[in-house]
């Protein structure tokens, strides 16, 4: 499964994406992560994209393409990938066709998630995420509970931190450079058959649905956890009826009965033949 989410700054791709990695085990690949890695940790890419990304402007294509032909070419992307952020261009969307045509690996399909204007900034000014685990929360939508697991990585709360490029200003820079530059790739991908387009907004759980319902993958809308829980409640649900139709069947009794009950037809058995023995012996001894 070969996908490209599109959609604005806040409207789902990362938070979909994640669901899509724990339900289908492929991989994501978030070129805003990415992006956001070299920046953390110094490197020449990240020196190169941090003022653009500071600004709400897209990062060099070139740049943006060595990660990504680097990326698609490592081993765990056999089975498929989730596009998250990228193309956000019509150079790149071209770029990306050549590279996957190369590689004899085209597109499956490319959904794009539509959100209304107003939710996206407000779900932009809600977004913490937490500084050791990555784990994204939302203030307004989704905060962290009393009921939130502690940070896998610490063992303590989680550490909630705002991304630099969520304030304001910077916010309504990327929605203008979205619906200037990445806007005009729905077009493009619904010229080649590949668009579909689902409705973002609501529960997290129904954009999921709606996901798996556009890319005809039903196990989708399943998460782990509800699967295991169904499978535990089946096998609960199985046993008593197991145990009825034995009864009724009147067969095998369990294993340690049906033990036991040999053990006293062969002690029967040995008695048995112990007396008659006997008898024969004391027959013998009369006859003389
Ligand atoms: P990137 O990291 O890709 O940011 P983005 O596209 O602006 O998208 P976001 O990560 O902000 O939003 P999202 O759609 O993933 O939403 P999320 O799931 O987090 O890019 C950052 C920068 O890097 C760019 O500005 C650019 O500079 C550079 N860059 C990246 N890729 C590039 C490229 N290809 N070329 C050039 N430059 C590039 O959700 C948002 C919030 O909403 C969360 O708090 C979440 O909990 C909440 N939420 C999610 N779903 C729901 C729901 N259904 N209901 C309520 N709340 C919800």
């Amino acid at each position: 499964m070969r996908i490209v989410l599109l959609g604005a700054p806040g409207s789902g791709k990362g938070t979909q994406s994640q669901r899509l990695v724990e339900r289908v085990h492929i991989p994501q690949i978030s070129t805003g992560d990415l992006l956001r890695s070299a920046v953390a940790r110094g490197t020449e890419l990240g020196r190169l994209a941090r003022e653009a990304m500071e600004g709400g402007r897209l990062v060099d294509d070139s740049l943006v393409l060595g990660m990504i032909r680097e990326r698609v070419g490592e081993p765990d992307t056999r089975r498929g990938f989730i596009l998250d952020g990228f193309p956000r261009n019509l150079a790149q969307a071209h770029a990306l066709d050549h590279l996957l045509e190369s590689l004899r690996r085209p597109l499956d399909a490319v959904v794009q998630l539509e959100v209304d204007y107003k939710e996206l900034v407000r779900r932009l000014a809600g977004r913490r995420s937490c500084a050791d685990c990555g784990r994204v929360f939302n203030l307004l939508t989704s905060p962290p509970g009393p009921d939130s697991t502690l940070c896998p990585k610490t063992g303590h709360p989680h550490r909630l931190v705002q991304r630099p490029d969520d304030n304001e200003a910077t916010v309504a820079e990327r929605l203008r450079v979205y619906d200037e530059k990445t806007r005009p790739l729905i077009d493009f991908y619904r010229a080649r058959g590949l668009l579909q387009v689902i409705d973002a907004e609501g529960d997290v759980d129904a954009v999921t649905r709606r996901l798996a319902k556009a890319l005809g993958e039903p196990a989708l809308a399943k998460s782990p956890k509800k699967k295991a829980a169904a499978k535990k409640k089946a096998v609960a649900k199985k046993k008593p009826e197991a145990r009825k139709t034995a009864a009724k069947a009147g067969r095998r009794k369990p294993a340690a009965k049906r033990t036991a009950a040999a053990s006293v037809r062969k002690a029967r058995a040995a008695a048995k033949v112990r007396h008659t023995a006997r008898r024969a012996a004391a027959a013998r001894r009369g006859k003389r």
